[in-house]
């Protein structure tokens, strides 16, 4: 007996005493009051093992009460690294250019602690030994699992309100997840104490998706007034449609989609052509025609966007070391691992059945927000798909106000305690984009104050 204890407490701590990072260039993880963990956390009964980086909070961290915040990035295939390392995480690249990490003085850990998952096991520096197609709905399998191996090797956060967080395709994850994890509950003793979710420009419904994207490029002249996109309103599976979005494709490809203000990190590339373009912007403009979207590594990949830093930095030998991950891994900001190509498909109708369940979740609070520069998943989509919800509003369109009484956005209220917002001039990654406005988002919604 003794000694099974004895072995039961040192595999409970083990992870944290070997994953426990002690420098991150140029940080040096004694010169400040909190710890981070980087490590792998694996699931037996598929092989696979998950890199995750846990956060402590900054305030104090035997308390119960604090938040712990599971962030995911989407893609489908795109590393939470992304929101580690230039959104949420107390050491970001603050602006594309630079070069080294910064403070990042609205770190989420703040008032949370947080844990960021490189899933599914194809993404980033995790391992999937098999060769596998991954789905949405064996992705939040695998997500519940990796969650309840974090709280068997960090018991002592088992007890914390949980809220997932994340945006793009997390906008399928989280919801599945937040699934998985209600039904997990219901059949426990050690139940998971989820509150809530914050998805920030979350896919909901897929098909409708390439329309709510013409319709957004539109309404903000990035095409021209005369353009005519009745064709794909009536059919977006049409080869009608797919000229209208090649056509949309050539007028707009020098704007940054997830950010339309911002500035286009553009590279005009050889072999540009018809056929490379349908491949890739069937990928990431996430036309689902075929409700299949393979993911492969390609430059292509988040068009626009600087990614030179990240790469750069998690590339660095040293840093993987700091970090505990595989250094024979290439790691990539979206979709490769391994030299192995991603395979993933959607289910398109699933999320808005799974959005109208968790509905019914008493005590869950839902937040959907959306950086209003973003034509990737444009505000008007999620809008679009609330309207979609047996849900009614509580509260009209109104404006809320940050940084000395400036606009915020837009924000409206509906039943069970599901809240809208808009991020007036944030893009696609709307923590890096408007760091303030998302802290204090985050932190409103933590405390269950309105906005
Ligand atoms: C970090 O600081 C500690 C305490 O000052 C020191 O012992 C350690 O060598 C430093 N680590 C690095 C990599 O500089
Ligand atoms: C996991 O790996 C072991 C050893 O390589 C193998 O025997 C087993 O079949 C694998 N399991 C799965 C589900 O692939
Ligand atoms: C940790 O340091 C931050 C400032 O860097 C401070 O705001 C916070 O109160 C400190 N937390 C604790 C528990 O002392
Ligand atoms: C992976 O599976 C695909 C079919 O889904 C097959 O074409 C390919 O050869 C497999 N690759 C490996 C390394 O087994
Ligand atoms: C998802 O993948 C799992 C495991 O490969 C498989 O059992 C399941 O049928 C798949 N689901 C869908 C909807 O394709
Ligand atoms: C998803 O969008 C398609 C295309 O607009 C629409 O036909 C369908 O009703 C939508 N599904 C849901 C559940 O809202
Ligand atoms: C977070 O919100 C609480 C409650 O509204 C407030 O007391 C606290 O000052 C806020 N924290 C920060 C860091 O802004």
């Amino acid at each position: 007996m003794i000694q099974i204890l004895i072995l039961t407490v040192v595999h409970i701590y083990g992870l944290q005493i070997e994953d426990k990072v002690t420098y991150l260039p140029p940080f040096n993880m004694t010169d400040f009051n909190f710890s981070i963990f980087s490590g792998y956390l694996s699931i037996t009964d598929s092989n696979q093992s998950f890199h995750y980086v846990f956060v402590q909070s900054q305030i104090n961290n035997l308390n119960n009460n604090v938040p712990l915040v599971l962030w995911l990035n989407g893609g489908p295939g795109c590393s939470s690294m992304i929101g580690f390392l230039q959104e949420i995480g107390p050491f970001v690249f603050l602006n594309d250019d630079d070069e080294s990490l910064q403070f990042n003085e609205y770190s989420w850990n703040r008032v949370a602690h947080l844990l960021f998952l490189e899933s599914p096991s194809g993404v980033g520096f995790s391992h999937n030994p098999l060769n596998i197609t991954f789905n949405d709905s064996q992705t939040a399998d695998h997500n519940l699992k990796v969650l309840q191996e974090f709280y068997s090797n960090y018991p002592e956060y088992q007890k914390n309100p949980l809220w997932l967080a994340g945006e793009s395709y997390a906008g399928a994850y989280i919801p599945l997840l937040a699934e998985k994890i209600k039904k997990f509950n219901d059949l426990e003793v050690a139940v998971i104490n989820l509150q809530g979710m914050m998805i920030g420009n979350g896919v909901t419904n897929l098909t409708h998706l390439p329309i709510s994207q013409l319709i957004y490029q539109k309404e903000h002249q990035l095409l021209p007034p005369t353009f005519d996109i009745t064709a794909c309103e009536k059919d977006v599976t049409s080869e009608e449609c797919e000229d209208i979005n090649y056509d949309a494709w050539k007028i707009t490809k020098r704007i940054n989609p997830y950010d339309i203000y911002g500035y286009c990190y553009y590279e005009e590339k050889e072999n540009e052509n018809e056929l490379d373009w349908i491949q890739e912007m069937k990928q990431f403009m996430m036309i689902h025609n075929d409700n299949i979207v393979k993911v492969t590594n390609h430059e292509l990949g988040v068009p626009c966007v600087q990614i030179d830093n990240i790469q750069n930095y998690l590339n660095d030998v040293q840093n993987k070391r700091y970090l505990h991950v595989d250094e024979n891994i290439q790691w990539f900001m979206c979709s490769k691992s391994h030299n192995k190509q991603f395979k993933y498909v959607s289910d398109p109708p699933l999320v808005m059945k799974v959005l109208q369940e968790l509905l019914n979740f008493d005590l869950f609070t839902i937040l959907l927000y959306n950086g209003d520069a973003d034509s990737v998943v444009p505000w008007i989509d999620t809008l679009q798909a609330l309207q979609k919800l047996k849900i009614t509003i509580t509260e009209q369109w109104r404006p809320y106000y940050v940084k000395n009484n400036q606009l915020g956005g837009y924000t409206q209220g509906y039943s069970n305690k599901l809240r809208f917002v808009t991020v007036r001039g944030a893009g696609h990654m709307v923590p890096q984009n408007d760091r303030i406005t998302a802290f204090y988002l985050l932190n409103q919604t933590l405390n269950g104050e309105a906005l």
